[in-house]
């Protein structure tokens, strides 16, 4: 569906997307994780809209998203490793949480007042595009509702914001398909908050080290992504089943099953498997035959983590 809110991202329509967020407006755009609700970083009003837009309870500290590795050094505290990880992992879906250096007081909003900084810069070329044109970090939480599915194309971005944004950049589906990992770099061993689309395994394999894995800690400040309840469909959905019910949409995973409605990948790739995750949970909510969604176990390694840790949380009652 197109309509006035939704555009090709053009270089001209991602000119105007640059000017919109440096006039303090919402442009959503596409990542090669998930569609992210981009606002200039520095624009204290533009990063209250979102969270508005998105029906956020509280303010959370959002991601900044650069389009260069040159400025991470002058808006964080960096260090050799942080250095090494983002000339290895970036552009891509790793995310760091760093010590703030940069104590513009119209940042503050974006870090929810904390004294950390979280930053990434994402593959997209258009989201690549759009930070180089509007020349400031943008800050993008998923363009979607506070709880509900990520959005993989503009058309969920769309049924879930709606006209509440300025304008979504379409570039098509979402490649990683599930956020970024998101690892906090502060202290001596790395941890991650949030699994996601660069696995534990490969961090490991370029550090040389072990990386930590949060379960969420209370003395943290409380991040939606680790909440028990999030990314949640409005149907009740069942993990691990090998077979659906009468009234369950199934969705199968490699040779589980056979009569499932759809399969996340046949030849059980998990990186397939994560591409398609959101999108085949917005197409099992729309059923109105099956009030219930049943999904396949999904291996709890590489991408698994991320994947299990979504479908979890979708689960959660
Ligand atoms: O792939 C992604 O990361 C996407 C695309 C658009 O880049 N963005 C995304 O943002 O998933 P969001 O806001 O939906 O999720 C970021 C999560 C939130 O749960 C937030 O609370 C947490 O990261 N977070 C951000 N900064 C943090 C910090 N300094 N300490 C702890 N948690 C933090
Ligand atoms: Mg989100």
């Amino acid at each position: 569906m197109k309509n006035e809110y939704i555009f090709d991202a053009t270089p001209e329509h991602i000119e105007q997307g640059a000017s919109i967020i440096q006039k303090g407006g919402l442009v959503v755009m596409p990542t090669e994780t998930v569609y992210g609700l981009g606002a200039s970083a520095y624009n204290a009003h533009a990063v209250a809209r979102i969270f508005e837009a998105k029906n956020r309870p509280t303010f959370n500290p959002l991601i900044s998203h650069i389009s260069e590795i040159d400025f991470l050094s002058q808006y964080a505290e960096t260090d050799e490793r942080v250095i090494a990880l983002a000339k290895y992992f970036w552009p891509g879906p790793l995310t760091f949480v760093l010590k703030r250096k940069d104590m513009s007081s119209s940042l503050d909003l974006a870090c929810a007042g904390l004294p950390t900084v979280t930053v990434r810069m994402p593959k997209h070329p258009v989201a690549l595009a759009l930070i180089r044109a509007a020349g400031v970090p943008i800050v993008a939480p998923s363009a979607n509702r506070s709880q509900t599915i990520s959005p993989t194309t503009a058309e969920h971005v769309w049924q879930s914001l709606g006209t509440r944004v300025d304008m979504i950049l379409d570039g098509g589906a979402c490649s990683v398909g599930v956020e970024s990992t998101i690892i906090d770099v502060t202290g001596k061993d790395i941890v991650i908050l949030r699994p996601g689309g660069v696995s534990k395994e490969d961090l490991e394999l370029f550090l040389h080290e072990p990386v930590l894995l949060s379960h969420g800690n209370p003395k943290l400040p409380r991040s939606p992504g680790q909440m028990l309840k999030h990314y949640a469909p409005s149907h009740a959905l069942r993990i691990n089943a090998i077979h659906p019910e009468a009234d369950e949409f199934f969705i199968g995973f490699g040779e589980i099953g056979p009569e499932a409605h759809l399969n996340l990948s046949h030849s059980g790739d998990l990186n397939e498997a994560a591409s398609h995750l959101f999108d085949y949970l917005h197409q099992a909510d729309e059923q109105t035959v099956f009030p219930r969604i049943a999904i396949a176990p999904i291996p709890e390694v590489g991408l698994g983590l991320a994947i299990n840790d979504r479908i979890r949380r979708a689960a959660y009652k």
